[in-house]
């Protein structure tokens, strides 16, 4: 018998209970466990076997470890069909989070029975394949075709009722899992109900299959996985036969298997994951928190504010003048309210939250019992050395004192106290009460506890923390300068900015960066081109001019209806603004340029080379630690396209070799070109950023 799985017989019950923490995952020993737990009961004479899970959860899944890697049978396919075909009565009690193959088993049992705690999902499409273990064929069964589709394509956790209205569960009860499912077992014998096979229920009804194939490739910009599992469902309504769906299913799933897209998904699992666990922290306990301090209420410090009021904690937020203060307390009640209106809080909560947990103030000494303070004003170093050395004279000792730049030298902002140790970059990312991303900064100076104090305090407020060193833009915004910067070349070669926009669409970005820059503003451009002019241009940058006569005609981008595009309120998106071609094409002639044509596959290959190149140095410099803090600060923070796995995923699963002559090649034909991070040698000769191409 497997260690994962215990079999005990009580009277006419065989009990298969599950052991596998942290998720009880379904990976061999389980599932060797479950298939001789099924024969042993057969063949001592039980009359029903109970499936369910110790600790925390029912199965949450296959175990994704094993994807890429040599299958071993049992296969999870074959298990649900033994598990169905068993002349027994088979029952799943679900606590917890019954996902992928878990929900899959329970679907192959003939009753199911479920706490109202519990989840149930089939979110394999977010891992770029499908339900394999005959999920596309026995939900729709139970379910109809329209209901299971919407669970299969979207991988929607649904709670327990929900499940119960839908017919996914037969029973919902408060209790222990074994107990409820004990007593449903025991029910289902006295009453002598019969066994349940989902398999030979009726093919369900069919729908308009290709309009949701279609939507689904929409709504997936790119990904591919819940298209085809459109077609898995229709093969459950269409198929001659049972056997012949799971077939087709089969069939599907492998396909997607071997995709491009599993890995970068599968990889985009585990590097979120693994992404806030540093070694360096391991036995390091945080500072205790409980009041925030913020410093600055615009949009930033708001949202800020906002993040930090939604995870229960208690914000005082100090702003210049009392007119600042209403306007910052505004601006937070109208985030809150947000939150309401998307369910998230209670209208009682919000009420709460603003009578009770925000205070507002303009001295400093308001902070004095602060246990941490985050700064978010202006970006001028004078500026912050100012408020620091100020927060340095109010703060009580221990308080940790966070910086939101999002570029200057921290080192430097830290010797504007007298507790550098204490001192560390927290940057959030607009709208901070939305963005998932924090990058946790941390500099030369900053003790670890502060350090774990950061990640904590990420934790708390839900957001996937990234530790980053102290450089010009950190993980995030340096590496984006460049690429940023590699299509305003593109852009005076010849490219337009709507053909580069769509390129990158095409590739899976959520948007082009010209849109991206219309929606951030085009001023802020503006201001920092005006800047880099004042300290004399880095001389790998080219200047131009085309993006300044937009501003100075007052065009910033969608506040202002017009920039790149044109936008129509009320309308999504813009159209392209057709006064800034002959910008561009007046800024050719000037610096005596001749225009070339870039193919699409030209533009995004070079965009994100420059991008990995950008990466590595960044990871050669410490700056990030690992590959995969890149991966997820562009995934986070940046729109990378998910199904890619984030840049240095993309580089490996595109060929490292390959990209890294594409950069000598580049930077010798383009004297504006990067040089090759001296880390991808050391790469490419590795095999790769990533030692295990599963994860
Ligand atoms: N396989 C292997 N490991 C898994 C796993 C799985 N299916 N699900 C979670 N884990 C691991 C995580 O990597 C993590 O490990 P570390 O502690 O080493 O980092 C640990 O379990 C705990 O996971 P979380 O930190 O995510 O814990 P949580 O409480 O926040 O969330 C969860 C729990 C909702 C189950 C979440 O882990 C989750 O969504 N897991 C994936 C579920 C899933 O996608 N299942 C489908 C699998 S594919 C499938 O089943 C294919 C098929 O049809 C044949």
């Amino acid at each position: 018998m497997s260690q994962a799985v215990e079999y005990e017989k009580l009277g006419e019950i065989a009990i298969l209970a599950t052991n596998n923490p942290p998720v009880n995952a379904l990976g061999i020993d389980v599932r060797n466990g479950l298939w001789a737990g099924i024969e042993r009961a057969e063949s001592e004479g039980a009359r029903a076997v109970l499936i369910y899970g110790e600790g925390r959860t029912f199965f949450a899944g296959a175990d994704i470890r094993e994807f890429g890697k040599p299958p071993q049978d049992p296969l999870l396919p074959a298990l649900c069909d033994r598990i169905e075909a068993s002349p027994l009565l088979v029952i799943a009690a679900l606590h917890g989070t019954a996902l992928g193959g878990g929900l899959e088993i329970a679907l192959s049992c003939h009753y199911r029975i479920a706490v109202p705690s519990a989840k149930v999902g089939l979110p394999e499409v977010n891992l770029g394949i499908l339900p394999g273990a005959g999920g596309t064929q026995r939900l729709p069964r139970l379910t109809g075709a329209r209901a299971a589709l919407d669970m299969i394509t979207t991988g929607r956790h649904i709670p327990a009722p929900e499940a119960l209205e839908l017919g996914v569960l037969d029973r919902v009860l408060d209790g222990d899992p074994r107990q409820i499912g004990l007593e449903f077992a025991t029910e289902l014998l006295q009453s002598n109900a019969p066994r349940r096979p989902i398999c030979e229920l009726p093919a369900p009804e069919g729908i308009d299959f290709d309009a949701a194939y279609d939507t689904a490739l929409r709504k997936g910009r790119g990904q591919l996985s819940p298209a085809v599992a459109v077609r898995a469902v229709q093969a459950a309504c269409e198929a001659k036969s049972f056997a012949d769906g799971l077939a087709r299913e089969r069939q599907l799933f492998h396909d997607l298997l071997a995709s491009d897209q599993r890995k970068g998904l599968i990889h985009a699992f585990f590097a979120e994951r693994a992404v806030s666990k540093l070694p360096e922290l391991k036995d390091i306990a945080p500072r205790d928190l409980h009041q925030i301090g913020v410093i600055g209420g615009g949009t930033m410090g708001a949202g800020i504010a906002t993040s930090v009021l939604l995870a229960g904690l208690s914000v005082t937020l100090i702003e210049m003048s009392q007119d600042a203060v209403h306007a910052a307390r505004d601006r937070i009640a109208a985030n809150l309210s947000g939150a309401v209106k998307r369910g998230k809080l209670s209208q009682k909560e919000h009420d709460e939250i603003l009578s009770n947990r925000l205070g507002l103030a303009t001295e400093y000494s308001a902070l004095g019992t602060a246990d941490l303070v985050i700064e978010a004003v202006f970006e001028d170093m004078d500026v912050k050395k100012q408020v620091f050395s100020q927060l340095d004279d109010v703060c009580k000792s221990g308080a940790v004192l966070a910086t939101n730049t999002s570029y200057l030298d921290i080192n430097e902002i830290a010797q504007a106290t007298r507790r550098p140790g204490d001192v560390i970059g927290l940057h959030f990312f607009s709208p901070a009460h939305v963005m998932k991303l924090l990058e946790i900064v941390v500099a030369d100076q900053t003790t670890l506890d502060v350090v774990a104090t950061g990640f904590a305090l990420g934790r708390r407020l839900r957001k996937v923390s990234v530790r980053a060193g102290v450089c010009d833009g950190f993980i995030g915004n340096r590496i984006l300068n460049t690429y940023r910067t590699c299509a305003d070349h593109m852009v005076l070669d010849g490219a337009s900015p709507y053909q580069i926009d769509n390129a990158l669409t095409e590739f899976g970005f959520a948007m082009g960066p010209f849109a991206v820059s219309d929606l951030a503003g085009l001023d802020i451009g503006w201001a920092a081109r005006k800047r880099k002019r004042a300290a004399g241009f880095d001389s790998g940058v080219r200047d131009s001019s085309y993006a300044d006569k937009l501003c100075e005609a007052g065009h910033f981008g969608q506040k202002t209806g017009k920039g790149y595009y044109i936008y129509e309120p009320g309308k999504r998106g813009g159209v392209p603004n057709p006064d800034v071609m002959p910008l561009i094409e007046a800024d050719r002639v000037a610096q005596d340029l001749t225009p070339r044509v870039f193919s699409d596959k030209e533009i995004v290959r070079r965009y994100m080379v420059a991008m990995v190149n950008e990466a590595a140095k960044v990871v050669g410099e410490g700056i990030a630690h690992r590959p995969l803090d890149v991966d997820v600060v562009l995934l986070y923070g940046y729109g990378f396209p998910r199904f890619w796995g984030g840049p240095l995923k993309w580089a490996d699963i595109q060929g490292l070799p390959q990209i890294l002559s594409d950069i000598r090649r580049w930077s010798q034909e383009d004297p504006y070109f990067w040089k090759p991070a001296p880390l991808l040698e050391e790469l490419v000769a590795k095999g790769g950023c990533f030692e295990d191409l599963n994860t």
